[in-house]
């Protein structure tokens, strides 16, 4: 199979971890006898360099005209870079959100586990952690606070900034079932987590979930309100399954998840539409801090990669070979610095590429 994939390697951190992930799916494409055809593409920091803007509409065109795309992450740090000078929809991010509009890729699907041997990793206490937990974290992706109406204006002489938060019921629904079919996939329990307590697009939210769900007589529905469901995720996060949720909540929501799985860099994910396309990358950031030291840890990329396979090309057992290359690295006592733990050997991103991509043959 030819798969034709687009590159986004992105900035900071992003190309040292993209650069592992392609090995991967290479080494991939060889035993398998697949050829990975890669479109590199520009968006955030590194478009801005060159076309001054995060990302141009032709490199939107060019990444529909493929199968899926493979990204890094895009951003610098606020305070040094010159990208942060330039207006807010000039920056980095907004290339982010507008790739992920214009491919409508409403459907965030980050999947936080714990592997056994990452226990150490995982700040929580043992008993907690007893078993492991495998959650899927449904993010809607292209609405609420991210694309609302904003603005700041001066009143009076004060500046007052505004942002709104708007869902309608199809945005809502369509989610909502994309949330229930992996649900039945999975151990049949969705947790909608909202603010209903408080916001109107949390109280349509929860009612438009209610009539999703009577169409999946077998999956458990509980709701939970936001901060709650902080608060669970470190006190028993065996209790979740799939947690289906807004976008800004689903943004925080996931990065704490992440860390009860060792590290930022182990969380995966996948911005679906209602095709096959998907955009895949790592849930962390361009992480400034570490960019270019061959320290950050390239595993949420693999695995991304690995949900690419599974879920654009349909490559099951590829998929799986990518993630029981992870588990195998991981069982054999190789971390990179941030799931480092005492009688483990630290080793670099590259090495770490090397090693999983060594265990697919
Ligand atoms: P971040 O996720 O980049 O970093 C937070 C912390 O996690 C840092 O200490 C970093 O070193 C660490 N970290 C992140 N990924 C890691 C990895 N793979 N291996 C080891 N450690 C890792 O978050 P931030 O510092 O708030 O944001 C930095 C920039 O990234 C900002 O410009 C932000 O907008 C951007 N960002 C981009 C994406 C994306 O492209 N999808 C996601 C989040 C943040
Ligand atoms: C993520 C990131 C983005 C988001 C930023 C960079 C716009 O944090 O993918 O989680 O908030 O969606
Ligand atoms: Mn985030």
């Amino acid at each position: 199979m030819n798969l034709k994939i687009g590159v986004i390697k992105g900035d900071g951190i992003g190309p040292e971890i993209v650069t592992e992930a392609m090995k991967v799916l290479d080494q991939v494409g060889e035993v398998y006898g697949h050829t990975c055809e890669y479109e590199q593409l520009l968006m955030g920091g590194a478009s801005i360099d060159v076309h001054g803007i995060p990302l141009t509409d032709e490199t939107v065109e060019t990444a529909k005209a493929c199968d899926a795309v493979l990204m890094g992450s895009i951003g610098g740090d606020a305070k040094t870079s010159p990208w942060y000078k330039l207006e807010p929809s000039k920056r980095p991010e907004a290339g982010l959100l507008k790739i992920r509009k214009a491919l409508n890729l409403f459907a965030n699907l980050r999947p936080a586990v714990l592997y056994d041997e990452l226990k150490g990793a995982c700040p929580l206490k043992e008993e907690i952690t007893e078993g492991g937990f495998d959650m899927m974290i449904m993010r809607e992706l292209t609405g609420g606070l991210y694309f609302g109406e904003r603005k700041t204006v001066e009143e009076d002489g004060v500046l007052k900034a505004y942002d709104s938060l708007t869902y309608n019921e199809n945005e809502i629904r369509r989610i909502a079932k994309r949330g229930f079919d992996i649900a039945m996939k999975r151990r049949k329990k969705v947790t909608s987590v909202d603010k209903a307590n408080v916001l109107d697009s949390s109280r349509l939210w929860r009612k438009v979930v209610e009539e999703v769900a009577e169409d999946y007589p077998e999956v458990a529905l509980e709701h939970m309100l936001v901060d709650n469901c902080a608060m669970q995720l470190v006190r028993d996060p065996k209790q979740f399954d799939v947690i289906l949720t807004e976008n800004m909540f689903g943004d925080i929501l996931s990065d704490e998840a992440s860390m009860v799985t060792g590290s930022i860099g182990m969380l995966a994910s996948a911005s679906l539409n209602e095709t096959k396309f998907g955009l895949y990358e790592p849930s962390g950031g361009s992480a400034p801090d570490i960019a270019g030291k061959g320290i950050a840890n390239p595993i949420a990329t693999i695995l991304s990669a690995a949900m690419m396979l599974r879920f654009s090309f349909d490559l099951d057992k590829e998929a799986d070979a990518i993630e029981q290359a992870v588990s195998q690295v991981l069982k054999d006592g190789y971390r990179t610095i941030d799931i480092m733990s005492e009688g483990k050997k630290q080793i670099g991103t590259v090495e770490m590429g090397d090693l999983i991509a060594g265990y697919i043959k």
